[in-house]
């Protein structure tokens, strides 16, 4: 460390001497290292300070939109004016910064600090992926390696005053969650994405069991592609009647100008209602089925930017409510460690 003063003598803890003064290599490293670390779990408690509501996002499974969700939630938070942040801690397939329209980034380091991207309505996005030299090439960090990175990326980043950071982790209940839930003081609590599915379901029971491990709040679950709403015209008043999956025909009415829409619940529904009545956490709601987020995740123009007033804009805006009443409530379900 450059700026360590522990290179140099410092007040109040002077060498005995000169045989002290020629301290070996190795111990010398050792004192760098833990005054690295000293300096950085102060500047964990100061960034604990400054952020005002810290959420993790997790699912036991992935693919289901965890990323989908934390970049939804921070530009519906922004939309609303509140100043937010996400820290991406998928090192293996850190995907926020394509999502955020930040796609081949770089880190901005400046006197030793970490500088966040800004990306749609001014979100400040800080990611692994900006760490990758090409992104085709997966990186292969070993647990120790990969932990203290992300100790490094919380402790070293000047997010500044935050009003919501939104963290989103690699699936599963793995060491990542835990290694943030123990730097970062004070994270309100844990949104749970899941899918109507049933393994799907199976995989957030073990990320809220995961949850009361960590003795992190559940702050409720969120039932992502929950179904797809199409859209058509036909001769007001009639009915329309289309083949469904599982062999379900669906029926709507033409309404006076002759526009009509149907839902179809492409992976079951009320999974995620039944899952969190199930642990007495609440449900946080449903957002729908929306082929515009695979399009912004491949054109870097989120769906809420894209639509604001669309489908799933409104959406995230019920699910940001429910989040925003649960951190009035100082939500904390506490659940029995399973
Ligand atoms: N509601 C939705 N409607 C349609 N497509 C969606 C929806 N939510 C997510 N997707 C798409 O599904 C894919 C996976 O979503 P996303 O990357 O958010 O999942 P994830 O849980 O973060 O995945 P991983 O576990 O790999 O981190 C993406 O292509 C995304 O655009
Ligand atoms: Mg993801």
């Amino acid at each position: 460390m450059s700026d360590s003063p522990v290179s140099m003598h410092s007040p109040g803890n002077e060498p005995a001497g000169e045989a002290a003064n020629a301290a070996d290599p190795a111990q010398q490293k050792q004192m760098e290292q833990a005054y690295a670390q000293m300096k950085r779990k102060m500047s964990m408690a100061e960034i604990g300070r400054k952020i005002k509501h810290k959420i993790m996002v997790l699912s036991g499974k992935g693919g289901v939109g965890k990323s989908t969700v934390s970049t939804g939630l921070a530009v519906a938070l922004a939309q609303q004016g509140h100043k937010v942040g996400i820290l991406d801690i998928d090192i293996t397939g850190p995907n926020v910064p394509k999502m955020m329209g930040l796609d081949g980034r770089k880190l901005h380091v400046e006197g030793g600090r970490i500088y966040p991207a800004q990306g749609h309505l001014g979100v400040k996005v800080i990611s692994m992926a900006f760490l990758l030299e090409d992104e085709d090439t997966p990186v292969v960090w070993r647990g120790p390696i990969k932990l203290g990175a992300i100790q490094q990326f919380i402790g070293d980043v000047e997010w500044g005053e935050l009003d919501y950071l939104i963290i989103d982790f690699p699936p599963g209940t793995s060491d990542e969650p835990l290694t943030v839930a123990q730097s970062l003081p004070d994270i309100d609590g844990m949104v749970i994405v899941t899918t109507p599915q049933d393994v799907a379901l199976l995989d957030s029971r073990k990320s809220i069991s995961f949850a009361s491990s960590l003795k992190v709040p559940v702050l409720g679950v969120v039932e992502n592609m929950s179904g797809y709403t199409i859209h058509g015209k036909g001769t007001p008043g009639s009915t329309v009647e289309i083949a469904a999956p599982a062999g379900r025909t669906l029926s709507a009415t033409c309404d006076e100008e002759g526009k009509f829409s149907i839902t179809l619940d492409i992976f079951k529904k009320g999974g995620g209602q039944s899952t969190a009545e199930e642990f007495g956490v609440p449900f946080l709601g449903a957002l729908p089925f929306d082929p515009g987020f695979v399009r912004g995740g491949d054109d870097g123009v989120h769906r809420i930017v894209s639509e604001p007033e669309g489908a799933s804009a409104i959406a995230f805006a019920k699910v940001v409510s429910s989040v925003q009443s649960q951190l009035a409530q100082g939500t904390s379900s506490s659940l029995e460690i399973i």
